[in-house]
């Protein structure tokens, strides 16, 4: 086996090449520029080749080099950036996907997980919503808002257009509200709980004027990267899109808790108030990929203050 991690370098496909350095597999990261910030720790044991999406050549020729058997498409124009720039988000976030598409058929790759997001669904309201919270299935319809997630779902289809019509293999992962090293630099205002956590870790104060009563599926990342390692692996993905969170409801007011266990001095206030949100379904990513997520919001909470600990530097 060997995978090409798109966007490698970035907070979720830098999780995915340490995941698979793990299990032994030395991938091939493809990213647009070199940012060594998140993957210190495991440079000697992957390649790196630096090269656009929107640059299919480039694309073939690394694809060929390596010998690739399996993508992961973890590159994307993310945060509020992409909010502002919708050109752009469309063209790197939807025509970056049907290059990784042509680039997946024309090689035959045995297998291409696509990360998607949460936001595809929108708003989510009803018993799905607040204060139900029925847990969200990934037939629940479509709503996104923002041209990010709009953005997302057309690569969705896309992927399944390319896979009922070109054979290409694809798995859909749509990660729940994500949090670990590396966000508050690259996600800004989309990375609040980091800065949280590194706020409270640095011994600065935190402030928030709403939001403390929005419960949501707060995924760590190295439950995104357990997910993208079995979504590659997995044998029969009959469904092809696949909920990846953690099923369970939590809000900012339980992560200024569980903060205050490691740092009883914390000085942290969060306003109440919320806006829409759900708790994913997650049968068919148990069933279908073997996944179970491995960090409540203890054990997530835990190994990202370790980490900061480690390699302050991370989350530049
Ligand atoms: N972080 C989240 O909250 C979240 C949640 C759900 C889904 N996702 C999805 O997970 C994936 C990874 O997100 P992330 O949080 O790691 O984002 P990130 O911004 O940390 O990383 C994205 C990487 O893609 C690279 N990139 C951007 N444009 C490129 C291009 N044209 N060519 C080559 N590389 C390019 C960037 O340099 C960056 O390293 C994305 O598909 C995103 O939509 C993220």
């Amino acid at each position: 086996m060997k995978v090409l991690i798109t966007g490698g370098m970035g907070v979720i496909g830098s999780e995915a090449a340490r995941k698979f350095v793990q299990e032994g597999i030395r991938p091939v990261i493809y990213a647009r520029h070199r940012d060594g910030s998140l993957i210190g720790d495991i440079e000697d044991k992957i390649d790196i080749e630096l090269g656009d999406i929107l640059d299919l050549p480039r694309l073939l020729q690394t694809l060929k080099k390596h010998s690739i058997t399996h993508i992961v498409h973890a590159a994307a124009f993310v945060g509020a950036v992409s909010q502002q720039n919708p050109a752009l988000s469309i063209q790197v976030n939807v025509m970056g996907m049907v290059n990784i598409l042509e680039a997946a058929r024309l090689f035959e790759i045995k297998r291409l997980v696509y990360t998607s997001a949460k936001g595809v669904y929108g708003p989510v309201t009803g018993e799905h919503g607040h204060p139900t919270f029925k847990p969200l299935p990934e037939d629940h319809p479509k709503n996104p808002i923002r041209i990010y997630d709009s953005a997302k779902l057309m690569g969705e289809y896309t992927g399944l257009y390319y896979q009922a019509n070109m054979g290409v293999d694809i798995a859909i992962l749509r990660f729940a509200t994500t949090y670990g090293p590396g966000k508050t630099a690259r996600h800004g205002d989309k990375g609040v709980t980091s800065q949280l956590i590194e706020s409270v870790a640095a011994g600065k104060p935190f402030r928030l004027a709403q939001g403390g009563d929005k419960t949501d599926d707060f995924i760590y990342i190295k439950d995104c990267a357990l997910g993208i390692y079995l979504a590659c692996m997995a044998e029969h993905p009959e469904s092809r899109v696949y909920n990846i969170g953690t099923g369970v409801g939590a809000t900012l007011q339980d992560f200024a808790r569980v903060l205050r266990h490691h740092f009883p001095k914390a000085d942290i206030e969060i306003g109440p108030g919320f806006t829409p949100s759900n708790i994913y379904d997650l049968t068919r990513a148990r069933q279908e990929l073997g996944y179970s997520p491995q960090f409540d919001l203890e054990r997530g909470i835990a190994d990202y203050l370790e980490r900061l600990k480690q390699q302050p530097s991370r989350t530049a």
